[in-house]
């Protein structure tokens, strides 16, 4: 478990901070949240800083359980849970795209190539459609940064727990 919750956890903080900004100066959870970009490919801040930005300006779970429940429609989060209309989204993270075993995907998701890292997750929960042309998620995405970053880490909290 750890082994997939570190790179979890820093990549997190990837997320939060990577417009660059100081989190000690930036005041906090709701300052840091508001400055997450869109431009998750050039983080400049270094893996010690992420992990205290993780630590001070943390996700917000209570906000990351809101947000999940537009997915329970569709999915269902834990351990040996049943697929529904969408595959059980246990262990999702860090492994292959389209990989749970017993649910038919599309082939547009089994062709893609992806493997859910923090940020391909976070570009799929931001506009599917967009990610992957014909996949068969009909969900309009979530489009605020700071709900996306917390219903990730909802999921690898959840997914934590259960190991
Ligand atoms: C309307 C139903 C629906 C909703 C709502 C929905 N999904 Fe999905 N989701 C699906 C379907 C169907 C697939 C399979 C897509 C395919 O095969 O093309 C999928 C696939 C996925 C996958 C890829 C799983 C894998 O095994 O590769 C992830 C991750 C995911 N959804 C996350 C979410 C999250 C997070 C939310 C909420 C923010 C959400 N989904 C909302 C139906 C839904």
């Amino acid at each position: 478990m750890s082994r997939i919750l570190l790179p979890v956890l820093a990549s997190l903080a990837l997320l939060a901070c990577s417009d660059g900004a100081d989190p000690a100066a930036s005041g906090g959870t709701s300052a840091a949240a508001q400055s997450v970009s869109a431009d998750l490919t050039a983080p400049d801040a270094a893996p010690v800083e992420q992990a205290v930005a993780l630590a001070t300006s943390g996700p917000d779970l209570a906000n990351g359980q809101r947000q999940f429940r537009r997915c329970q429609s569709c999915h269902t989060l834990n351990e040996g849970g049943r697929h529904t209309v969408g595959p059980n989204l246990h262990d999702v993270i860090g492994h292959p795209a389209a990989s749970a075993a017993g649910f038919s995907y599309s082939r547009a998701l089994r062709e893609a190539g992806l493997t859910w890292d923090l940020e391909t997750l976070d570009a799929w929960i931001e506009n599917p459609r967009e990610l992957v042309p014909g996949n068969r998620m009909s969900f309009v995405g979530l489009r605020n940064a700071q709900d996306r970053r917390d219903v990730i880490a909802y999921m690898a909290a959840t997914t934590a727990q259960g190991d």
